[in-house]
């Protein structure tokens, strides 16, 4: 089945952009990563990434008639912001793991709001890179 993977804004700047939380992986490692993964399980990784949050909206609607099975979904700063993005999943009705390098419950007191968790089949975070492949497996687990 088709696994689209989707990351919001800067997540292009991974592996440069504060290390210290988000860690050294660049997106292109992680989306190689998993697209690794799911090829040795069968399955197939489409990963797309913008910092523009209509095209993220006109991706998860494309995913109404492309054979998109599930999603993996880390919105960056969207989480705690994007009704729009929200709205889209619901009306798609896209079952998705949200996703996060760190654990927003530790940082800042607006990262612990998400317009996501609620609709999602699960979430991980906190675990730098390893959080979407731990978010694979459990997607992995359910096709
Ligand atoms: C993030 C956490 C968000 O709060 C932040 O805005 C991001 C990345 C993460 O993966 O840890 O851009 O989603």
């Amino acid at each position: 089945a088709k696994i689209l993977v989707l990351h919001g804004p800067n997540l292009n700047l991974l592996g440069e952009r504060e290390p210290e939380i988000y860690g050294r992986a660049t997106l292109d490692d992680i989306n190689a990563r998993l697209a690794a993964r799911a090829a040795a399980a069968g399955h197939q990784i489409e990963a797309f990434q913008s910092n523009a949050e209509h095209e993220l909206v006109d991706r998860v609607q494309a995913a109404r008639g492309d054979g998109t099975a599930f999603a993996l979904l880390n919105p960056a700063a969207f989480t705690h912001t994007s009704v729009a993005l929200r709205d889209a999943l619901a009306a798609v009705k896209l079952p998705f793991i949200e996703v996060h390098l760190s654990n927003p419950h530790a940082r800042e007191p607006f990262r612990r709001t998400s317009y996501f968790s609620d609709l999602a089949v699960g979430v991980v975070c906190g675990f730098g890179a390893d959080s979407y492949s731990y978010a694979l497996e459990a997607a992995l687990a359910r096709l």
